[in-house]
């Protein structure tokens, strides 16, 4: 592996989710999410779980910090419940909801461990969902309002700050084809939310800015960079496409502050009139963002299909030689040509990779160890394809490896293990594996171990 160390002012961090990680989902006054509604319905999740215990970090979050120290990590990426905090989704602060983040907060800092802040990773107030959700546009300002509060409450401590994870997700897999919370599949649905949760985006932006000046803020785009699986021209058409709603469609509104314009007549197509849009709003969602986050996990090969003309295109085949549990293909040339034309097209202020990281099943071993080899040679490459783009002069400032702890993965439920650290769901014991000491390693030596 490559000798060459990474900047010393490199930030080397973990993520995780509130719902994926807390439990404790009606303790303390905290409503339910559209996530816990989810749960219940038949057939959402795999393994028929939800979130009510996770991996409890609610009553453990001490011991869990304490372990985030140890394996040497600089920053902590995790999300706020917004059910915890604004109960009914707006009004007044809920002060029990918001002990748990002061303290979580305070007990970073004390030992060191900069704190990052996403305000939402998926878990809407159920209340909210009730009135349409993400498909009213009424959700935006009370995501705005919601994103002032947090900032009044934890600004003076939290100078890392990202408004959404992910709207692609949020918006597709949720309101589009119903893998997600809430379960709705409906085209035209799925573009209204994408388009409020963009412009909730940048009414947030403004609500942080009008609390403190000094403050870091920015956005999470999942962006999955898209190859031409030849080079005819079906192929390279519906790799455009694809790259269009996938990519652009948020980059450019967000970045640029316009749609792509190829894409229009596609999406409209697909959607009937962009109605839902309104003057102003593309200005409102191009704020002036310190960072870019992105999260990586593969690339797309793109094969398009002759007789499909207006179809969106789909993700059509992968290189199976290299696969992680989700049956993602192992990418980290993506990852590197994702931070180069990003660089180049875009040029955001800074990027950080908020995250990035693999599923596998290994559990411990006769000894009690976790060789998770192939976890440490995902992350080897991408380590390395961070280097290749440092080189080619990309302003990447972080990483935050997804994720600290093996975790409720959506709609996989616990069967899917993304975790450094090994959760045991009975005992909640936790068990570094191989993959966090290799990443201790890389903390502390700045070198790719
Ligand atoms: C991302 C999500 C995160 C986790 C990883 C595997 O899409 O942001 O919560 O599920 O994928």
């Amino acid at each position: 592996m490559s000798k060459k160390p990474f900047p010393k002012d490199f930030l080397f961090g973990a993520a995780t989710s509130s719902f994926q990680i807390e439990g404790a989902t009606d303790v303390d006054g905290r409503s339910p999410s559209i996530w816990d509604q989810f749960c219940q319905e038949e057939g959402t999740i795999a393994d028929g779980s939800d979130g009510r215990r996770a991996c409890e970090h609610y009553f453990r979050f001490r011991d869990d910090v304490a372990l985030m120290k140890n394996l040497g990590l600089e920053a902590y990426r995790f999300s706020i419940a917004w059910p915890r905090v604004l109960p009914e989704g707006f009004g007044k602060v809920h002060e029990k909801g918001m002990a748990f983040y002061e303290q979580l907060v305070d007990e970073l800092l004390e030992k060191n461990i900069e704190p990052w802040v996403t305000l939402y990773h998926w878990d809407l107030p159920a209340c909210l969902g009730h009135q349409g959700g993400w498909l009213h546009r009424d959700t935006t300002r009370h995501f705005a309002d919601y994103a002032q509060k947090m900032v009044e409450r934890l600004g003076d401590r939290v100078k890392h700050w990202i408004t959404h994870n992910e709207p692609w997700c949020v918006a597709m897999l949720g309101y589009r084809r119903g893998e997600h919370a809430p379960g709705m599949k409906d085209p035209r649905s799925g573009w209204i939310a994408a388009h409020h949760v963009l412009l909730s985006h940048g009414m947030a932006m403004q609500a942080i800015r009008s609390v403190r000046s000094d403050i870091k803020a920015g956005i999470t785009l999942n962006l999955t960079p898209a190859y031409p699986a030849s080079d005819s021209a079906v192929d390279r058409e519906a790799t455009r496409a694809f790259d269009g709603s996938f990519n652009r469609w948020y980059l450019d509104q967000v970045l640029k502050g316009c749609l792509p314009i190829d894409m229009v007549p596609e999406v409209e197509a697909e959607c009937g009139a962009l109605d839902f849009m309104r003057n102003g709003d593309l200005d409102l969602m191009k704020q002036d963002m310190d960072f870019l986050g992105i999260n990586y996990y593969s690339r797309a090969i793109i094969r398009g299909e002759e007789n499909a003309p207006g179809q969106m295109p789909r993700r059509l085949t992968q290189d199976p030689t290299d696969l992680t549990d989700m049956d993602w293909e192992v990418s980290p040339e993506g990852l590197r040509d994702l931070l180069v034309r990003l660089q180049m097209e875009y040029q955001p202020r800074s990027l950080y990779i908020t995250e990035n990281g693999a599923a596998y099943d290994d559990a411990p071993d006769a000894q009690g160890r976790i060789r998770d080899e192939r976890r440490v040679r995902y992350l080897q490459k991408h380590a390395r394809a961070m280097q290749e783009a440092l080189d080619q002069g990309v302003n990447l400032k972080g990483y935050f490896l997804w994720s600290l702890f093996d975790n409720f993965e959506w709609a996989y439920g616990y069967q899917k293990r993304f975790g450094m650290v090994w959760v045991n769901y009975e005992t909640q014991e936790r068990l570094p594996k191989d993959s966090a000491l290799w990443y201790r390693d890389l903390i502390q030596t700045r070198v790719i171990p």
